[in-house]
């Protein structure tokens, strides 16, 4: 995307570049400095009173679990992006993940998650929403406005994840937030391959969006951090007193790192889509590759979805390699024989990485019947060239 992300005023790298920062206030400096703190001080009883009362996002700061000059920086430019109300920043993305359900439901609910949420999440709702009387049951990704039925008077929260983790399926937003919204039903979504800058879900209708900020917005592997953006002031707040009556807090020291990379954001994620497409179709023309699931490429089966909602594609993708009769010892000695692609969970960074998974076990909406082994590619800002170079060179080793 070149342009602004909902058509009209500047682009969006212009706003990547000059939104959240004001150097006057700074003495001239471009960035603004890091404010590590607790107490914030006042000069009148009357000043501390009154900032008790006031709206986090705009008045006097308070105390530094509720937010500071560098929190404040980064939610602005997060809800701006997707076009939301407020941001709120939290410690990791498992933490964005966390806080909205927790935010939303209440002993006795019932929850609806897609099945191919990241694996965190649904241990999450298998280990500690069931102590707190709440239900989940896992749905077809690829349900779209099928999920109406699964809809219970019980039901508080619909999540969402598109595409989904390790496997990619592309959720029909539009039509499980139209629903959704027919039930007053709470929608939730893990926005984190796409960014706003491939797809805006709350336009698509969709209440919260969580944000692992640890992935492409900062985008050099060194930190973690997550965000939650709502589309209303309602959902904001009830996110923002979660967030705060469980004590969770993002380092100013992070936010900082995490804005400095938004500056690039636009630059760095063209640069991982064109890459990660290159790569995608060089291991699409290969034997010992089953399927390539990559929803930007035809072959995908919600390829027509994606074109519909995205604007692009990041740099993350997954592949099914055919059964080999060496088993996992052809695996790991394709792996192992890797150079640039490192072995390691995350993604969104610089660096390529290569991760293999089970998902047999766990997928069961549909179960997941591939045979092959299942790995997921994060194409960084390397040569093209030599990634296809370095894979090549690895199929190669792992046959002699
Ligand atoms: C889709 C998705 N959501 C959330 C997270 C959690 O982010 P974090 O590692 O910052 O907790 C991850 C991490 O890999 C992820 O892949």
């Amino acid at each position: 995307m070149s342009g602004s992300t909902d058509g009209t005023g500047p682009g969006i790298g212009t706003r990547l570049a000059h939104t959240a920062r004001d150097p006057r206030a700074q003495h001239g400096f471009v960035n603004t400095p890091i404010h590590r703190g607790s107490t914030v001080l006042f000069p009148t009883l009357d000043a501390l009173e009154a900032a008790m009362r006031v709206d986090t996002r705009t008045g006097p700061f308070v105390y530094g679990l509720m937010g500071n000059p560098n929190s404040r920086e980064l939610e602005a430019m997060l809800a701006g992006l997707d076009g939301g109300a407020g941001a709120v920043v939290v410690e990791s993305g498992l933490a964005a993940v966390s806080v909205p359900l927790l935010a939303t439901l209440s002993a006795g609910d019932h929850l609806l998650m897609t099945d191919s949420c990241y694996g965190p999440t649904r241990w999450l709702c298998k280990s500690v929403l069931p102590r707190m009387g709440v239900e989940t049951d896992f749905y077809d990704p690829r349900i779209g406005a099928g999920i109406e039925p699964l809809i219970r008077g019980n039901t508080r929260a619909i999540f969402m994840e598109s595409p989904g983790s390790l496997t990619f399926e592309i959720q029909d937003v539009p039509a499980i937030a139209r629903v959704a919204r027919a039930r007053a039903v709470t929608t939730i979504i893990d926005n984190t391959w796409a960014t706003p800058l491939r797809f805006r879900p709350i336009e698509h209708g969709v209440d919260l969006v969580v944000h692992a900020l640890t992935k492409y917005q900062s985008g050099n592997s060194d930190i973690l951090l997550g965000a939650i953006v709502a589309r209303d002031e309602d959902h904001w707040k009830r996110v923002k007193q979660c967030a705060e009556v469980h004590g969770h807090y993002a380092h100013p020291d992070d936010c900082s790192t995490c804005l400095r990379g938004m500056r690039s954001l636009e630059v760095r994620l063209a640069r991982h889509e064109q890459s990660a497409l290159a790569v995608a179709r060089f291991l699409e023309s290969r034997a010992e590759v089953a399927r390539v699931l990559h929803p930007a490429l035809p072959s995908h089966p919600d390829h027509a979805l994606w074109r519909r909602d995205f604007t692009g594609a990041s740099g993350l993708f997954g592949c099914v390699l055919r059964p080999h009769p060496r088993g996992r010892a052809h695996l790991k000695a394709f792996l192992e024989s890797l150079r640039y692609f490192g072995m390691g969970f995350s993604w969104g960074g610089f660096e390529s990485l290569v991760v293999a998974s089970d998902v047999r076990s766990s997928r069961q909406s549909p179960p997941w019947t591939e045979e092959g082994p299942l790995l997921r590619f994060q194409i960084g800002l390397e040569d093209p060239r030599d990634l296809i170079t370095d894979l090549a060179a690895a199929f190669a080793a792992a046959e002699g």
